[in-house]
C-alpha cells in the first residue's frame, strides 16, 4: 500500500483491509515503531474536528513524525490559491497530506496533482478513517466481523457510506433504514451489494428502524445535520423525527448489543442521553480506535516496509 492514497473504503481491496485492522490491532497491543521518524504529513482542515485533527497529530508523533495543521483560514484551499498549487506545493515539503473538505471534488484534485499519499479525513461523501475505527471496534466487541449485524439507524450520509462498504467488504450483514429523501446513494448501494456477495456479507434497506435493528449486534448513528448543512437542519428534525435511538429501540436488539456513534453526537435528536451514556454503548472505545486505524493507515502509505 506504501505511497498510495486513502480516499475511499473501496480503494482497498478485502485482503487490504484485513491486513489495516490487523496492523491496528498490532500498533494498539504492542505499541508504535519508532517507523515515520523524520517524516512530516501536513492536515488541511475546511471544516472542525476534534478526533480526526487530534488522532493523526497524536498518531503521526507517537510513530516519530511530525504534523503541519493547516484550516481553511490559513491555508485558502481553492480561494488564496488553486488546489493543484496547493498539492503541489505541499509535495515539496511533506510526505503525506491529510484532508477535511466539503467538495468532495477538493480531495480528487488533491490526488490528482500531489505526488505524496492523500488521506480523506472527511468530506461531504465519505468518512474512510472512521469506518476503520467502526469495524476494528466491532471486531474487539464482537470477535469477528464476518455475519455481524450492523443496524445503521439515520442519514444515508458520508459516515454511513464508508460504513457500509467496510462492513459488506468484511462479511458483515448491514441494514440500514433512512427516511426517504435521506437514502444512500444509490451507487453506494449497488457497490455494497456486490462488496457483500463476494465476502458473505449482506447489504440491506430496511423499512422503519425497527425492523433495522431487530436481533441486530450493533445500532449505529449519527447526526441528523452534518456540517455544512445547517441551513436545512428545521426541515431534517422533521424527516428524522421517528429514527431516534432510543432505549425502546435498543430493547429490540439483541441483548449483548452494542450501541455506537462517530461523535460529535446531537443528543436529544439522533440519540438520547440514556443510550449514548448507558452500558451498551461503547463510543469512547471507538473514539479511541480512531487513533489505532489512523496510525495502521500512516504505517502502511508512508512506512518503509509496506505489508
Ligand atoms: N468522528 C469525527 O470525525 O470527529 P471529528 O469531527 O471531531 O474529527
Ligand atoms: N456526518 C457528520 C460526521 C462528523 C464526524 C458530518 O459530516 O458532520
Amino acid at each position: 500500500m506504501r505511497g498510495r492514497d486513502f480516499i475511499s473504503i473501496a480503494d482497498l481491496s478485502p485482503d487490504e483491509l484485513r491486513v489495516v485492522l490487523a496492523t491496528a490491532s498490532r500498533l494498539k497491543r504492542d505499541g508504535y515503531p519508532n517507523a515515520l521518524a523524520g517524516q512530516t504529513i501536513a492536515l488541511i482542515f475546511e471544516k472542525p474536528s476534534l478526533r480526526t485533527r487530534v488522532s493523526f497529530d497524536v498518531a503521526m508523533q507517537r510513530l516519530g513524525g511530525h504534523t503541519v495543521y493547516l484550516p481553511q483560514s490559513e491555508v485558502g484551499l481553492g480561494q488564496r490559491e488553486p488546489v493543484a498549487d496547493v498539492a503541489r506545493v505541499l509535495s515539496r515539503y511533506v510526505h503525506g497530506i491529510v484532508a477535511r473538505t466539503y467538495a468532495h471534488e477538493t480531495l480528487i484534485a488533491l490526488a490528482e496533482h500531489a505526488d505524496v499519499p492523500i488521506i480523506n479525513a472527511l468530506s461531504d461523501e465519505s468518512h474512510p478513517c472512521q469506518a476503520l475505527a467502526d469495524v476494528l471496534t466491532i471486531q474487539e466487541k464482537k470477535g469477528t466481523l464476518e455475519g455481524v449485524r450492523i443496524a445503521y439507524i439515520g442519514d444515508g450520509n458520508n459516515v454511513a457510506v464508508s460504513l457500509a462498504q467496510a462492513a459488506a467488504m468484511a462479511g458483515a450483514h448491514f441494514t440500514i433504514a433512512s427516511p426517504s429523501g435521506y437514502r444512500l446513494p444509490e451507487d453506494v448501494m449497488i457497490q455494497a451489494e456486490e462488496l457483500a456477495v463476494a465476502s458473505g456479507g449482506s447489504f440491506r434497506t430496511a423499512t422503519s428502524p425497527q425492523d433495522a435493528v431487530r436481533d441486530t449486534d450493533v445500532v449505529y448513528t449519527d447526526v441528523w445535520t452534518s456540517m455544512g448543512q445547517e441551513d436545512s437542519y428545521e426541515r431534517r428534525l422533521q424527516a428524522f423525527k421517528d429514527y431516534q435511538v432510543t432505549p425502546e429501540l435498543v430493547q429490540l436488539a439483541k441483548n449483548d448489543a452494542i450501541v455506537m456513534h462517530d461523535l460529535p453526537a446531537h443528543r436529544g435528536e439522533e440519540i438520547v442521553d440514556e443510550v449514548i451514556e448507558g452500558p451498551q454503548s461503547v463510543v469512547f472505545d471507538q473514539a479511541e480506535n480512531r487513533l489505532h486505524a489512523q496510525a495502521a493507515i500512516l504505517l502502511l502509505l508512508l512506512g518503509e516496509a509496506s505489508e
